[in-house]
């Protein structure tokens, strides 16, 4: 794609001017954003750059494996691997507040950040893949005064004082743009494909107090749904699929027994640019057969509901 390919070599005279002979710290979020944000940033200024993947326990099934195998076995980009889990759920512990909870969040990711950068002698910048949407929604909504709607940013709400000053070489690009230059810089297809996954990670997707059961319980169900949406062969047509955990027990019957289990909801959306959404209209089939195999398989939960809210008037994340 020639307008991708410029734009690449253009990025990577900007960030070269940026850094100069400064080093760079990005940190990976496991999702397309960071990662192709990442090896732009490694084609411009090489060994300047340390890439870190942060494992705050908020990770998906196999996300923490998926991106270092990336980024070791396809790129041979450098790549440290921070297990900050316990610090992470220990400071989540008993917060419910959306907004502390990112903020909570982006003031840890910005520790193991500087605490990384120290161990390389200092680093006078942090890399992100924040996108143009990321940009916009975190600072206003359009058409009205100036009001936030969630602390948008890679990892989360980032603290107002930090040491190190931001390349966000995607400030500009949209995802489909983002996902072109992607390709455009031999990411694989698959990794390109990706669904959205939000810096914060499943802490966005539980809401109310998070534990170490829940995100466990939250885990085994979205691997189910996602399964179910790949043999569907709808991977692809939608542009984002999770379920979220509710805070909600309800009763129910299995076997010759009462439940008191968690409700789960299932979340599909398509959109091109994440700023608005429609749900996608599932065949009841594929929901039943999905919330079948979410029940019998994962304790816990005993009840799936299916979220039909676009955007707007809801988000896409539930938080
Ligand atoms: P919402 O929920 O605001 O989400 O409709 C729009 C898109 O942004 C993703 N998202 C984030 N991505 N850091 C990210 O990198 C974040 O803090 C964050 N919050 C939401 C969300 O998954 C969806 O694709």
């Amino acid at each position: 794609d020639w307008t991708m390919a410029a734009y690449r070599e253009e990025a990577i005279e900007r960030i070269r001017a940026q850094v100069g002979k400064g080093r760079v710290i990005c940190g990976l979020s496991g999702g397309v954003d960071s990662a192709v944000a990442a090896v732009l940033i490694h084609e411009a200024i090489g060994e300047q750059l340390t890439c870190v993947f942060v494992d705050h326990g908020l990770m998906r099934q196999g996300e923490a494996d998926e991106v270092v195998s990336l980024f070791r076995g396809h790129y041979n980009i450098p790549l440290v691997h921070v297990d900050a889990s316990d610090t992470f759920l220990g400071a989540l512990e008993g917060v419910d507040d959306p907004e502390v909870k990112r903020k909570t969040i982006g003031k840890l990711f910005i520790d193991v950040f500087e605490a990384e950068a120290k161990k390389i002698g200092g680093a006078a910048f942090l890399a992100q893949g924040t996108l143009y949407p990321d940009v916009i929604e975190s600072v206003s909504f359009t058409g009205g005064p100036s009001v936030t709607i969630k602390s948008h940013h890679n990892v989360g709400g980032l603290p107002e004082r930090m040491n190190m000053k931001l390349v966000e070489p995607l400030r500009e690009l949209f995802k489909d743009e983002v996902r072109a230059l992607g390709r455009e810089l031999g990411l694989p297809e698959a990794f390109v494909g990706r669904h959205p996954f939000p810096g914060p990670g499943l802490a966005i997707r539980c809401p109310g107090g998070i534990t170490r059961e829940k995100l466990d319980i939250l885990r085994q169900a979205d691997a189910i749904y996602l399964d179910e949406i790949r043999k569907a062969g709808l991977y692809d047509v939608i542009w984002q699929a999770f379920a979220v955990l509710l805070p909600v027990r309800s009763v129910g019957v299995m076997g010759d027994g009462r439940t008191y289990d968690h409700v789960l909801a299932l979340r599909a959306v398509t959109s091109v640019d994440g700023m608005t959404a429609d749900f996608y209209p599932y065949d009841m089939n594929f929901l039943g057969r999905t919330a079948t195999r979410i029940i019998n398989e994962v304790r816990g939960i005993n009840r799936v509901v299916y979220d039909v809210t676009s955007k707007p008037p809801g988000t896409i994340e539930w938080e």
